[in-house]
């Protein structure tokens, strides 16, 4: 028993050092996996469950408030269809930049949905919170920053907050500079240096170069960056040439020295889980891409997302939620990981 104790306090001494670094636990769009994604209430449920950090995905109105949403279309996690019928683009969606935050905040914010063919509103987890019960709104990213740092202050950890500047090449577009709003807002509210509790995270490499080599400079901030990653055919980043969005080709992250040139700008990288570890692996052999390797050796944090543990969302190669935190902690050995359940993965650590 004296012994054990002893091996405890000595790792405990190990992780507060610095010596053994724990892996983070980034709580994805807060508790997601238990109640609607992005609303202060997830939040607020994600801090009780003491991750590290807890995720903001940030997109702007048409009166240049920042607000928390993971798209920035409104029509997939609220009422926005029943309430401005007429708002809809030519493309049928319902874009958070032509709404004011006055309009936006009218609006009843559910578990995401998706519309059928016989147009009806079907939860994309079924399992989950159920839809259009009690009463949730969007958020500003003003507002999560001060439940966080308020929460903060009364129960006294110190859970960070890691934002996401959605769709930059998309704001821009329409006229906004969607970057510098967040990162003044960072600064408003006291993240400015490299050792604050923020990461700040985008898709958008073009972006997230201008951030480091120029906005941050400028204006005397030094935070923690990751680049997101995704593959060119997703179309998940844009880039205008001509007057025309074209895919942004992602294709040089995966080649031989593509880690190395992120490190330049970057502090850490946040793939897609599949990038590290191949889908085809089985239980008796987890195949590990050179990806993981590469960014190790560049010097980058690796944070992959999202572990979910909802029915359908283990791949074949482990038989459990656990099983796949396992593998990508302890055999992958990333720094960190997204999570919809962020419960289980602070409590998969703590054992
Ligand atoms: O930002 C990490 C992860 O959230 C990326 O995926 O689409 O959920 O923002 P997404
Ligand atoms: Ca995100």
């Amino acid at each position: 028993m004296k012994r054990l104790s002893f091996f405890a306090a000595a790792m405990a001494l190990c992780v507060s050092s610095g010596i053994l670094a724990k892996p983070l636990v980034i709580a994805h769009r807060g508790a997601s996996g238990y109640l609607p994604e992005h609303t202060l209430e997830t939040k607020a449920l994600a801090y009780a469950m003491k991750p590290d950090f807890i995720e903001q995905d940030v997109v702007m109105t048409k009166d240049d408030q920042l607000v928390v949403l993971h798209d920035h279309y409104l029509d997939r996690v609220t009422n926005v269809a029943e309430v401005f019928p007429d708002r809809a683009r030519e493309d049928g969606r319902y874009y958070a930049i032509d709404f004011t935050l006055a309009e936006i905040k009218s609006l009843q914010v559910t578990e995401g949905f998706n519309i059928d063919e016989k147009g009806n509103k079907v939860a994309g987890y079924p399992d989950r919170f159920p839809m259009w019960k009690s009463s949730f709104t969007v958020p500003t990213f003003a507002e999560e920053i001060e439940l966080i740092q308020g929460l903060n202050k009364t129960l006294g950890y110190d859970i960070g907050i890691y934002p996401e500047i959605k769709a930059p090449w998309f704001h821009r577009h329409e006229g906004k500079d969607i970057s510098k709003a967040v990162l003044k807002v960072l600064k408003q509210y006291g993240y400015v240096s490299h050792s604050d509790k923020v990461y700040l995270q985008c898709f958008d490499a073009n972006e997230l170069q201008r951030i480091h080599n120029q906005l941050m400079p400028t204006m005397d901030m030094n935070l923690k960056l990751v680049q997101l990653m995704a593959y060119t055919d997703w179309n998940e980043t844009m880039e205008y040439k001509s007057g025309k969005a074209m895919p942004y080709s992602y294709d040089w992250m995966f080649e031989k020295d593509g880690m190395k040139k992120v490190a330049e700008y970057a502090d850490g990288v946040g793939p897609w889980k599949p990038m590290l570890v191949d889908d085809t692996s089985t239980k008796s052999n987890i195949v590990i891409k050179p990806l993981m390797k590469a960014a190790k050796q560049a010097g980058l944090q690796v944070h992959p997302y999202t572990f979910r543990a909802d029915p359908g969302r283990i791949p074949a190669y482990t038989d459990s939620f656990e099983g796949m935190l396992d593998i990508f902690y302890n055999q992958v050995k990333v720094d960190g990981l997204f999570t919809d359940f962020p419960d289980k993965a602070v409590s998969f650590l703590n054992k």
